[in-house]
């Protein structure tokens, strides 16, 4: 397996990557009481010392009374859950690489697990997480205005902390994408509308208000994914018109990397062309891309959480896409999340040595 393009350097802006190789974001709930621990810290440490080039944390939430639904989950807001955050990019600098949170609100949730609940309601577009589940409350003009302020201000401690880029989480059915998704926007302010291009609206604010707080020059990333964990199958764009009418706002207002959510990225957005969703983000908005979805595994992620085992899998049509220019960058989860020699493994060929993934991986840092 030739992997060579895999291990050439990326620049833009901020971000000088080794690699094309990127963690993508996955929460553990580890961080209690939203602080990340020194076991957090060294998690990161590790996949830089396996040669990772860029890292994006789990989903770390902004400053919103109930922005998150695990009591596990980092914050990305006050001194506490910051200075925890200081020693993980700290730690990851040390050790070679590159990072971003990936900063979050979840939106209008189902209830923990454990019977925890965030001190005020859920709050969305709507009441709604998905068609048939209400459980919080519609957003009001004031509480909009200041989740906004708060993605920009978590973008700022980003950048204040020494991180090398943010990534604003605009996909999987969580806040931002409760207001793209027409199932759970059903506002009749400025904040809904008939169109995918409409309901750009609130991630367009806080796009332009992140900017706002980092400068220019830091590279900002947005994730998006077509996919809902409520419907596999759905698309806010079914067209290319429509995925032009959804990325070319958001480009606008300054994202510089799409980072294109797929449940397997071979898999193409739409008929007629093998593009996958990073390879038409890039052909429309000309902007860089991650790609990401069972990369060098056998089952995607959903089967994963419910109970299925994945074997490792060639890397072969991963980088005839790559070589043919389409997308930049390719994010890896659950080997990395098993694995920190999973890029190492990878560069050198010790194919034999890889591993696969089971739900075990979940129960602990390694
Ligand atoms: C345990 C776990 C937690 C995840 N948490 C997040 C998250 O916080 N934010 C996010 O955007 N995606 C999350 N994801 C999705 C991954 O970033 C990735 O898109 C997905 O696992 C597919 O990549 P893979 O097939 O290489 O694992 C999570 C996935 C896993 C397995």
């Amino acid at each position: 397996m030739n992997t060579d393009s895999l291990f050439r350097p990326f620049s833009l802006k901020t971000l000088n990557i080794k690699n094309r190789i990127v963690m993508a974001p996955m929460t553990r709930s580890f961080s209690p009481g939203g602080i990340p621990t020194d076991d957090v810290a060294t998690y990161y440490s590790k996949r830089a010392l396996g040669g990772v080039g860029l890292i994006l944390s789990e989903g770390t939430v902004i400053d919103r009374p109930s922005s998150s639904a695990d009591p596990n989950i980092p914050h990305f807001y006050g001194d506490a859950a910051l200075a925890g955050w200081k020693k993980v990019i700290d730690g990851v600098h040390e050790s070679g690489s590159q990072m971003g949170p990936q900063i979050w609100h979840q939106g209008i949730m189902e209830n923990h697990h454990s019977g925890w609940t965030p001190p005020v309601p859920f709050e969305g577009p709507s009441s709604l997480n998905r068609p048939g589940l209400e459980n919080g409350v519609a957003m009001t003009d004031a509480a909009i205005a200041d989740t906004i302020a708060a993605f920009a201000r978590a973008a700022s401690h980003a950048k204040a902390l020494g991180f090398d880029t943010a990534e604003i989480h605009g996909a999987h059915q969580y806040l931002i994408d409760q207001f793209f998704w027409e199932a759970t926007n059903n506002r009749t302010d400025i904040y809904g509308g008939k169109t995918i291009g409409e309901r750009t609206r609130f991630a367009v604010e806080v796009i332009k208000e992140v900017r706002k707080s980092v400068g220019d020059d830091f590279a900002l990333i947005m994730r998006l994914s077509q996919f809902k964990p409520a419907a596999y199958d759905y698309k806010h764009a079914k067209t290319e018109q429509e995925l032009e009418q959804w990325l070319t706002p958001l480009a606008d207002a300054g994202i510089d990397i799409f980072h294109c959510s797929q449940r397997r990225f071979w898999e193409p957005e739409f008929e007629g062309s093998d593009l996958n969703f990073a390879g038409w983000a890039k052909k429309i908005t000309g902007k860089a891309t991650i790609t990401v979805g069972s990369v060098g595994l056998t089952g995607d992620f959903f089967g994963a959480f419910a109970g299925q085992s994945s074997e490792p899998s060639s890397l072969d049509e991963l980088v005839r896409r790559m070589d043919r220019g389409d997308f930049d960058l390719v994010a890896v989860g659950r080997p990395l999340l098993a694995d920190p020699h999973w890029v190492e493994k990878i560069k050198d060929d010790r194919t034999d040595e890889l591993k696969g993934f089971s739900k075990e991986a979940l129960m602990q840092l390694v």
